[in-house]
């Protein structure tokens, strides 16, 4: 079976959140289960490919001219870079200052375009869409390739002016949103699978507290919409093989004490046995990081330090800057994503916090898991489905916030420390943690489920 996996982000090619780090491990789990999967991603950078073959792609005009280096990559596997229309650019969504690219409609509505055109030419028994950036593809496609899209996130939708309309082949009806166009939306319309990217955010996002406006739409396709859990790349993500951290495993966590005394080294502590709670986050209003930060004001009291990896946005970076000038001793803060350093956090922390308002799947606390770091989160999305609390569950990994907000993260918070200073219930929480398998196979395997419902042309 042949499918395109069409994403706008790729690791380690391109990476913003994510989608890129899922897209990686999902396709590199799917070829292991002999799937051949062709994976397009837009040409942001221009990549250099082996074997690469140029492929004109057939598009409307507004979207001319597209084409295609289709090829291998040494770290991505089989993959065609895509070439529309606007599409180079250092950062694949927002300029220097933080701002989308003003022209992000016409981006990823020709790469959209492209995909279809793609599809046809490597001739994929399914097509394989992520998010709003790949939504407006069924609009074009115009051979009835069979179609899944998975949402990893319905906070962006793709909305764009009326005039669009008059540029989709096919579809128009399912895409028009009152005077506008909303490109996740017309997908969740047409689309023969929908996949959400944990069972609890599939069941969050029907509702009108989490739908963002598309539960209804979302709901009205019954079955056809299903949660499969993401799960964590265990080749770049396995404290045994680790490339950039001292490497343990859950018998000897010898290497774990190395690993936190090296982040330690890093971030110029000296150890004071005080717990190290660390973050590795973008930073947006999504991630609850104005949570953490706000509950950094009892970190003194609480005897912890806190240790800060993220980018986004510049008024919670500029906070993040200002914790670490005024409580150098217990805030540490670095804006950027740096991958060797991230993996020190994951491997060296105590305990992960991640105080989420709503996580579709969420990554860094099954990353956290794996490497025997205890995480606190709010019980929102795939957080719900990956971290039982030890306090409610005797199989618990870690401690759940009982609400979304301050008082939830700072109580989870205590209870976390509480049983990161005692050695036997500390250990518990980790073998356990590190015992569970969050590798991708188990959702590839019924990812390749879904693809062979479509393949094999039972009901849609
Ligand atoms: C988005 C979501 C996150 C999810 C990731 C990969 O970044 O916000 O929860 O884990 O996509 O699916």
């Amino acid at each position: 079976m042949r499918v395109l996996f069409a994403t706008a982000e790729l690791r380690p090619l391109v990476s913003a959140g994510g989608l890129g780090e899922a897209a990686a491990g999902l396709t590199a789990a799917l070829r292991e289960s002999g799937v051949e999967v062709v994976t397009a991603v837009p040409d942001y950078q221009r990549w250099t490919l082996d074997g690469e073959e140029p492929l004109e792609l057939a598009v409307p005009d507004w979207a001319a001219p597209a084409s295609a280096r289709v090829g291998s990559h040494l770290d991505t596997g089989p993959i065609a870079l895509v070439d529309v229309p606007g599409i180079e650019r250092s950062d694949p969504y927002v300029d220097g200052s933080g701002e989308g690219w003003a022209d992000n409609d016409l981006r990823f509505g020709a790469f959209s375009a492209a995909v279809s055109a793609l599809s046809r030419a490597v001739g994929a028994d399914v097509v394989h869409l992520n998010d709003w950036h790949t939504a407006l593809a069924p609009a074009f496609l115009a051979d009835d390739a069979p179609t899944v899209l998975t949402i990893h996130n319905l906070g962006h939708q793709g909305w764009a002016g009326s005039h669009w309309l008059h540029r989709l082949p096919r579809h128009r009806e399912a895409y028009a949103w009152g005077d506008s166009i909303n490109a996740l939306g017309g997908a969740i319309r047409v689309v023969d699978r929908l996949l959400a990217v944990s069972p609890h955010y599939a069941t969050e996002i029907i509702t009108p507290e989490g739908g963002m406006g598309l539960d209804e739409a979302l709901a009205s396709r019954g079955a056809a919409l299903r949660g499969i859990l993401n799960g964590i790349d265990t080749r770049v993500w396995d404290p045994r093989t680790d490339a950039h951290a001292p490497r343990f495993d859950s018998d000897d966590l010898e290497g774990k004490a190395v690993a936190r005394q090296a982040l330690l080294d890093h971030v110029g502590w000296t150890d004071t046995g005080d717990p190290l709670i660390v973050m590795v986050t973008r930073l947006v209003e999504q991630k609850g990081v104005d949570l953490a930060f706000e509950a950094a004001r009892f970190l003194e009291g609480m005897r912890a330090r806190l240790i800060v990896l993220g980018s986004g946005e510049a008024r919670l970076a500029a906070w993040g800057r200002w914790l670490a000038e005024s409580q150098p001793e217990r805030v540490w803060f670095h804006e950027g994503y740096d991958a060797p350093v991230s993996h020190l956090l994951f491997a060296g922390g105590d305990v992960l916090l991640m105080p989420s308002r709503f996580e579709p799947c969420g990554l860094a606390q099954m990353q956290a898991m794996a490497y025997g770091t205890i995480p606190v989160v709010t019980p929102v999305g795939g957080l719900v489905d990956t971290v039982a609390d030890a306090d409610r569950d005797a199989a618990g990994t870690g401690f759940v916030a009982t609400t979304t907000d301050e008082s939830g993260v700072v109580d989870a918070l205590h209870r976390a420390l509480r049983a990161v200073r005692h050695h036997g219930r500390r250990r518990a929480l980790q073998r356990r943690g590190m015992s569970r398998d969050w590798s991708w196979r188990g959702p590839a395997k019924q990812v390749v489920e879904v693809y062979g419902e479509l393949a094999k042309g039972s009901p849609r």
